[in-house]
């Protein structure tokens, strides 16, 4: 019998890509392929690609230098090896890529993963190929369901896309161009998939989109349901004990959101909530249409609504144009708000958007101070909201065996790892831990009540912690 052929997916970037790059995996099994976590045995490698900054892009180029001699050592001993490159970067610069790297087999934008098949065959026989059209067929609609045991291997916390791409066009961003205009998947599609994951032993579902919050799918009651009620839905169905979605963006921060945080326990009151910038004549010049008033109201809603609430961000430092009192404005905002955790970028223009025309640009020196500055107040607050832990007790969803032998690894509400020894039995349930020191990032607790014996609930058995 043929060994059956391997299959190795290498993502870069946001969430989006995590999940499609499970897409990309339910598709090819489906066509005998196995996943392989090592590149060096593979038969096929997939860079699912991120172009969203500059130095995502440049990852792309170094790492099919490093995969072509890959492959041609493994043609020397008769092995072919395919190379694929999928993603943001494919659909912004498929043919540069074709011309840049004639290693590449297959050039395929995150409309088209379900053609893959179809494009591994044609570059077998006819030579390499390039897909990136937005297709006129539902964005959704056709993809495979995955099997059993794809979904057993996504564990206890699964993603969920319900709504892609993005219509808001901030100046410096790929995102409207390279997923297209923004979409919402039905909700009785999105309650399907969240059905069989759930009943897979998935826990926790994070809803995903560029532009998450905008979601407006259509609902079987024939009228487009907003987030906030989707969510509401979902946290019915048996088995799920967490929801999160991300990304949101502002200016779509509705009420049924707001009451949804208010109404769900779970509901996870952890907020990624991206503003870019603390100044106003920054943000109307990224085309954010709205005001750094507008997201401290946006903010205030969501604490009014939950008190234990917590708030993470992105943030762009040395947007052109950007002086030294716009940036005096993002850190006040930020001091101001006091955030659980943020990512903090330089600026890099993006070929193809507004933002790359302007031609008031801030030093390279400049821009590394800035961000130096802004990481480190960001970096402070973290670490003061994670010492904060020490000496409460928290509810951790517990996820898997963590590396020390014993030990079980989980995640609290505000996504920080915290770590307990324990029985592997825990893992799948929400239980409180006394958290007692922080280790870098990772918080380590006892749990609080003695988990064995006949008092105890069933494995099975969910709880709350609450
Ligand atoms: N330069 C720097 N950062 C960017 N981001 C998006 N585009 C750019 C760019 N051109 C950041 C934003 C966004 C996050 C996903 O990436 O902060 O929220
Ligand atoms: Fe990009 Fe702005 Fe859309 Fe976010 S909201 S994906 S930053 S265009």
């Amino acid at each position: 019998m043929d060994q059956p052929r391997k299959l190795h997916i290498k993502s870069f970037g946001c969430q989006m890509n995590v999940y499609d790059a499970q897409r990309m995996v339910d598709v090819l099994t489906s066509q005998g392929f196995v996943e392989t976590a090592s590149a060096d045995d593979a038969d096929l490698v997939i860079l699912n690609t991120c172009h969203i900054r500059e130095k995502a892009s440049e990852k792309v180029y170094s790492e099919l230098g490093r995969l072509r001699v890959a492959k041609d050592e493994a043609a020397r001993d008769g092995r072919r090896v395919e190379i694929v490159v999928a993603g943001c970067v494919a659909q912004a610069e498929g043919q540069e890529i074709i011309r840049r790297q004639p290693a590449v087999d297959v050039v395929v934008g995150p409309q088209s993963y379900h053609h893959l098949p179809q494009l591994l065959a044609h570059a077998k026989t006819h030579g390499r190929a390039l897909e990136t059209e937005f297709p006129v067929e539902d964005k959704f609609g056709f993809l495979p369901e995955p099997s059993r045991d794809a979904i057993r291997a996504r564990g206890i916390s699964s993603f969920v896309t319900v709504q892609e791409g993005c219509d808001k066009f901030c100046t410096f961003c790929v995102v409207p161009y390279t997923r297209g205009a923004e979409v919402s998947r039905p909700v009785t599609k999105i309650v399907d998939d969240v059905k069989r994951l759930a009943d897979n032993g998935v826990r926790e579902i994070t809803l995903i989109g560029q532009n998450v919050n905008a979601y407006h799918g259509d609902g079987p009651d024939g009228r487009p349901w907003p987030l906030g009620r989707l969510l509401g839905h979902l946290a019915t169905i048996p088995g799920i004990v967490r929801l999160r979605y991300s990304t949101s963006h502002p200016l779509d921060v509705d009420d049924s959101l707001i009451e949804a945080h208010r109404d769900l326990p779970a509901l996870m009151p952890f907020v990624h909530l991206p503003v870019q910038s603390g100044s106003d004549r920054v943000l109307a010049a990224m085309n954010r249409k709205h005001s750094a008033d507008d997201y401290r109201r946006a903010v205030e809603r969501f604490r009014k609504a939950r008190q234990d609430i917590a708030f993470s961000s992105d943030f762009i430092v040395g947007f052109p144009g950007e002086s030294e009192q716009d940036f005096a404005a993002t850190l006040a905002l930020v001091t101001q708000i006091s955030y659980a955790g943020a990512y903090s970028f330089k600026y890099s223009p993006r070929p193809g958007t507004p933002a790359a025309e302007i031609r008031e640009t801030v030093s390279a020196a400049v821009m590394d101070e800035r961000l130096g500055r802004l990481q480190q107040l960001i970096d402070s607050q973290q670490s003061a909201f994670n010492l904060a832990a020490i000496g409460t007790t928290v509810d951790v969803l517990f996820e898997r065996a963590a590396r020390n032998e014993g030990q079980i690894v989980g995640r609290t509400a505000y996504l920080q790892p915290a770590h307990v020894m324990a029985p592997p039995d825990i893992i799948g349930r929400v239980l409180p831990v006394r958290i007692e020191n922080l280790e870098r990032y990772s918080l380590l607790g006892t749990l609080d009540a003695p988990q064995t014996g006949p008092e105890s609930p069933a494995p099975s058995a969910m709880s709350t912690g609450a």
